[in-house]
């Protein structure tokens, strides 16, 4: 397939390209600066010249809480740049895989959120997602994933090494709970949706949920430290507090994977010693 890969010097655009160009599909991939997807000129020139079967985008402005106190850019990115590529997709024909985010609920459900469930965003950046969600045209499909974490760009397993390296304690909020995952898990059910044509909304986590406290006391215990080292912390608690709330409950229900028969992502323990160990080697 021809695939058009927009925000591909992130995290999850990285790892897109390395898996589909691995399965030897066409890849035309795009950092900002290679492909600005909120120049709807530009935009619409490389999506007519490439003609591809398939865009992925998971271009987004993903700094949460720089999104509060510039709601215009994060609309501009996050929803209207989807607009532009959805018109130039339905042009010529291409489906359209949009990367999303728990940030499109409030948080405030006892249980994990289904597909099905209403959204509710409480945060700039999470309403901009979710207005993306709403410029794709018929027939494309929403990947909802959380927590993303991979060998590419900043994440929270390199902060917490870092924090561990630095501090003989650590803090964490014990009261945001969700499913962390890992990029080139991601990047594989992404390729595999993409192949199968599959649409609608899917959400697409490793599994195990944990709280932020819980995580970080996984990841010294993957690096070899001391889990103990961690303490909990409530969100309550935190000094200073972020301008964007974030969801108390973050744990997405991978509900229309597993009714669809595909087997979901492993353990986020299982990335998580596989990225230790590639973080060590560097
Ligand atoms: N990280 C998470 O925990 C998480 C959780 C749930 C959902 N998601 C979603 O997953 C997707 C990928 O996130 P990520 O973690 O890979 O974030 P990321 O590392 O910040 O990647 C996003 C990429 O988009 C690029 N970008 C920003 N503005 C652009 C523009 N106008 N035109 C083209 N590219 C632009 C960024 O480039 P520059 O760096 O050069 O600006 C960056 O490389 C996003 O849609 C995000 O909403 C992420």
């Amino acid at each position: 397939m021809r695939v058009l890969i927009t925000g591909a010097g992130g995290q999850v655009g990285s790892e897109l390209v390395a898996t589909f160009t691995a399965s030897g599909h066409d890849v035309f991939a795009f950092d900002r600066t290679g492909l600005d997807v909120s120049s709807r000129d530009a935009v619409r020139a490389k999506v007519f010249e490439l003609h591809p079967d398939a865009i992925v985008h998971p271009a987004a402005w993903t700094a949460v809480d720089a999104c509060e106190a510039d709601p215009d850019k994060a609309f501009l990115v996050n929803a209207l740049a989807t607009r532009f590529l959805s018109e130039a997709a339905m042009i010529v024909g291409a489906s359209v895989f949009y990367v999303s985010t728990d940030y499109v609920f409030d948080g405030t459900k006892p249980t994990p959120y289904k597909e099905w469930d209403d959204v509710a965003p409480a945060s700039v950046y999470g309403a901009s997602k979710l207005a993306g969600e709403r410029e794709l045209p018929p027939g494309s499909t929403i990947i909802r994933t959380s927590w993303v974490c991979g060998a590419n760009g900043g994440n929270m397993v390199k902060t917490i090494l870092r924090l561990s390296r630095e501090n003989e304690t650590l803090s964490f909020v014990d009261d945001q709970r969700g499913h962390p995952t890992f990029a080139d898990d991601l990047a594989l059910m992404i390729k595999r949706l993409v192949e199968e044509q599959r649409t609608g909304t899917f959400h697409v986590t490793n599994q195990g949920a944990v709280s932020w406290y819980e995580f970080a006391r996984e990841v010294l215990i993957a690096s070899g430290q001391d889990p103990e080292r961690v303490k909990p912390v409530a969100t309550i608690d935190l000094q200073p507090p972020r301008p964007a709330p974030r969801p108390a409950n973050s744990v997405l229900e991978n509900a229309a994977l597993r009714l669809s028969g595909i087997a979901l992502l492993d353990d986020f323990r299982i990335p998580l010693a596989r990225l230790v160990a590639q973080l060590s080697e560097n």
